[in-house]
């Protein structure tokens, strides 16, 4: 049975080990090796990413997305897109949800894996639609967490509303890395048996599980898993690629992957970590194993997230209690998938009614807009009471929230003038306006000063 690798470190690892803080220069002389591994995909795109560059790195996303293109023109290239809300935090109209994936497609991405926090189906409909028309891979997503609600039963009804669509692949995302060997054994058993695209996994090796999970995932049908290579590879990153395919091909299985290539790869990389390592960008804590996920199941990156707001309020002796508040938090608001930005959500909530002394004395405006349906369908039931509380005696919108919105693309064209050059510097700004904005005007002085500029380049 053939095992097909997504390699992850241009991404995930990226963005979970070192905030996507790598910029192209520090991966570009590997690029063209890593065309030759025999990978799947290259996850190079989205997530993080787009935001990154534009807000840390000073670079056009877009080109760095084109020069991927042209140093691997032999693999397929992937990015995450967070169905409806893109690669930020709220829905987008259809008319820029349409230009962003159908621009993404022209500018060289093969696969568009696509979710959506709730696993509302309604919220990836336009995406994996427009990824369809423009020819591409549209994976269509499940975002897996453990709740009273979540079952085997309801994944497979999921997967197959979502394989309706029309994906070519569905895959298991698993973003806490808390899905067990047992459990994804078991739901990976049942989408084989009950959907026909390939299956895809995806997890983290935050808790130590992702090795396992990964193991039991391919012997139960998996057809394609994530890793990173291993200098980028475990603790909140991905379990390491070179040792699944160690394992994998010595039991028996067909894997495309080329171990000296792995380890040219490797190798490369293993200087860029050092420097990330000594100017503090990665922290060695987060390549270890972090147990507490399982018992509090919420992401490693929500505990740290939740420990730094408490910190930062001198109340982390509060902790206790936000981490008691939160699973209640989350059950109010009918057992969200703690993604995001469903993770930062219920976080922040959680904290502000254990430091308040009383829940939901103040709710915040993401939470007041969730409880309206500007999110989506919560998977399961929302507390009658704080509904009660947010809305009164009005009703929360049941149709799907994009169809509430004004289109989008042209009046942020009219706004931007000839500050865009293209389409893509209007979806820039649409995605993240102020990054958009400074990033247009230092290449507008960089255009103009190009003296300057170059003297600049030679230290
Ligand atoms: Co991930």
């Amino acid at each position: 049975m053939k095992v097909n690798f997504t390699e992850t470190v241009l991404r995930d690892a990226n963005q979970s080990l070192i905030a996507t803080r790598m910029p192209f220069e520090a991966f570009e002389p590997i690029l063209a090796a890593m065309d030759k591994a025999g990978y799947y995909s290259l996850e190079c795109w989205g997530g993080a990413t787009f935001d990154s560059c534009l807000r840390y790195l000073n670079e056009d996303p877009w080109e760095r997305l084109r020069k991927i293109r042209k140093a691997c023109p032999n693999t397929k290239l992937q990015m995450l897109l967070r169905g409806q809300n893109l690669l930020g935090y709220k829905h987008y109209p259809d008319d820029v949800v349409r230009l962003f994936v159908k621009k993404s497609v022209e500018n060289g991405i093969d696969i568009i894996r696509i979710f959506d926090a709730l696993n509302d189906v309604r919220n990836i409909q336009v995406a994996v639609d427009e990824t369809l028309k423009n020819g591409a891979h549209a994976s269509g997503t499940i975002c897996y967490t453990l709740s009273p609600i979540h079952n085997l039963e309801n994944y497979v009804k999921l997967a197959k509303e979502i394989e309706a669509l029309g994906v070519q692949s569905i895959c298991v995302k698993d973003m806490a890395g808390i899905m067990s060997p047992k459990e994804g054994y078991e739901l990976i058993k049942a989408l084989k048996e009950n959907v026909k695209v390939p299956v895809v996994v995806h997890t983290h090796s935050t808790t130590g599980l992702g090795f396992m999970t990964l193991l039991k995932c391919v012997e139960a049908g998996a057809d394609v898993i994530d890793s990173s290579i291993s200098c980028f590879s475990g603790g909140t990153s991905q379990p390491a690629t070179e040792t699944l395919v160690y394992a994998l091909k010595q039991l028996g299985y067909d894997v495309p992957v080329d171990e000296k290539v792995c380890k040219e790869i490797n190798d490369f990389f293993k200087p860029v970590r050092a420097k990330a390592l000594e100017s503090g960008l990665l922290n060695p804590v987060v390549m270890g194993t972090q147990t507490d996920a399982l018992i509090y199941q919420i992401p490693g990156g929500m505990l740290s997230n939740l420990v730094a707001q408490l910190t930062a309020q001198n109340k982390l002796d509060k902790l206790d209690e936000v981490l008691l508040e939160t699973p209640r938090v989350r059950e109010d608001l009918g057992f969200p998938p703690l993604v995001t930005p469903m993770s930062q959500m219920v976080g922040v909530q959680a904290t502000a009614n254990v430091l308040a002394g009383e829940r939901y004395k103040n709710i915040s405006k993401e939470v007041k807009s969730y409880i309206k349906g500007e999110y989506g369908r919560a998977p399961g039931k929302v507390s009658e009471e704080l509904q009660k509380l947010v809305l009164g005696d009005e009703q929360p919108i049941t149709c799907r929230f994009a169809d509430t919105l004004e289109p989008g693309v042209e009046a942020a064209r009219a706004e931007l003038g000839d500050r865009a050059t293209c389409d893509e510097d209007v979806l820039s700004y649409i995605a993240f306006p102020a990054q958009a904005e400074k990033f247009f005007e230092a290449r507008e002085a960089k255009k103009k000063n190009t003296f300057t500029y170059a003297i600049k380049k030679v230290d």
